[in-house]
């Protein structure tokens, strides 16, 4: 008979668990679940080799195991160090971890544009709910920050490499997912960049799965971008028989409309079943897919707010207040967003794909239910999803 496999005991804020031999002081916190799970920026457990990179889930190991309980001379990295039997780790309880992750932010945030007012991954970007979260109020880098061109990846994808915080994700999703990559990390250092070999399109069929992995705004698909903010969509869980992927996708919807494709992700933020670029970017009509219902939403991610029943508009106080008289911009956000032409408070309903490709005036409708996925609501509103607060 096999002899039983003996299971490690750790320790993660107090909260005591066994995990198999090999697993990881993130997955064993991960097991646990709620706030003793460390932040992650560069770590995927669906790719192989992932984390190391990015040091946000950096936790205190007070002490390394039964056998020498000594406590670990430096924070580690959780998503790279395995648990030993005996072990106790601080997170959240250690004042020093939760210092050290304001100093990764900050890193982190080095050269990072602080423009998530018209970076299409506002909203649902990793880096800003971890700012938001762990980071401090300001910043004390004086230098310029770096800035790089857009570049397209091929027909279907935008490489804006000032967002790019180097996490390799997208490196190992073209390595390991769609088998073979042409682009990658090129230099070191501050010169550090992700980059395609003589602007090569990377054209494999799964290689929109890059968009999906990267946690900031620096990989975007093309055929959505800066036609809604994520806010105003909602996500639907839908299939379609496809031959060459799971099939199982998130639509992002707008009224009837299908703005977005994307794979589904899990609460770790992670994908669930890698997409083709077929399901992800071909296929945007509402016949293309069987819909099975709304997503859950997590009641504090920024996609479940702004669902508000019969609003009204607050009142211009700017101009009364200063007898007719203008604001001063400090920024107008058409000159530096692609949205340029657009003037979306100027449109009485939502804004669709047709508000930004042919006619700027155009609007479109909440459904009532997306469940049923079809039909409009009479009342203008789309509360009726049982996720909506
Ligand atoms: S482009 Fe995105 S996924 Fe790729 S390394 Fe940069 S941040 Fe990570
Ligand atoms: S998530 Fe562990 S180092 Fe990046």
């Amino acid at each position: 008979m096999a002899e039983e496999q003996k299971l490690l005991k750790v320790t993660i804020d107090n909260i005591s668990i066994e995990v198999e031999p090999g697993t990881t002081i993130l997955m064993a916190a991960r097991k646990i679940g709620g706030d003793v799970v460390p932040p992650t920026m560069c770590f995927y457990s669906k790719l192989k080799n992932s984390g190391g990179y990015c040091r946000t889930c950096l936790v205190r190991v007070a002490a390394g195991s039964t056998a020498d309980p000594r406590p670990m001379p430096k924070l580690v990295a959780s998503c790279r160090t395995n648990v030993m039997d005996g072990m106790v780790v601080e997170n959240i309880t250690s004042p020093a971890v939760l210092e050290a992750r304001k100093g990764v932010v900050e890193f982190l945030l080095l050269n990072h544009p602080l423009d998530c007012p018209v970076c299409d991954q506002a909203g649902e970007c990793d880096l800003q709910d971890l700012g938001y979260e762990h980071g401090s109020e300001g910043t004390r880098y004086e230098f310029k920050r770096r800035t790089f061109e857009r570049i397209d990846l091929g027909p279907y994808i935008q490489l804006h490499m000032t967002r790019c915080i180097l996490c390799y994700r997208c490196v190992h999703t073209a390595n390991q997912v769609s088998g073979g990559r042409d682009h990658g990390v090129l230099d070191r250092g501050d010169h550090s960049q992700i980059a395609t070999y003589i602007q090569k399109s990377l054209d494999n069929n799964l290689i929109g799965n890059v968009i999906d992995v990267c946690p900031v705004g620096a990989l975007t698909d093309r055929t959505f971008r800066f036609k809604n903010r994520v806010w105003f969509t909602k996500p639907v869980e839908a299939h379609c028989a496809c031959d060459k992927c799971s099939g199982k996708v998130r639509l992002w919807m707008r009224g009837d409309e299908v703005l977005r494709v994307t794979a589904r992700k899990d609460q770790w933020g992670e994908v669930e079943d890698w997409i083709c670029n077929t399901c992800r970017f071909d296929r945007k009509k509402m016949t293309d897919w069987v819909i099975e219902g709304p997503t859950k939403v997590n009641r504090h991610s920024v996609i479940s707010q702004g669902h508000y029943v019969h609003s009204v508009k607050p009142k211009e106080t700017f101009s009364a207040i200063m007898k007719g008289r203008k604001p001063k911009l400090m920024m107008d956000i058409h000159t530096v967003s692609e949205i340029n032409n657009v003037e979306l408070s100027e449109i009485n309903g939502p804004a669709t794909g047709k508000t930004f490709d042919e006619d700027p005036h155009a609007m479109g409708y909440n459904v009532t239910d997306v469940k049923i996925g079809v039909g409009r609501n009479a009342q203008g509103t789309d509360s009726t999803n049982p996720n909506t607060p």
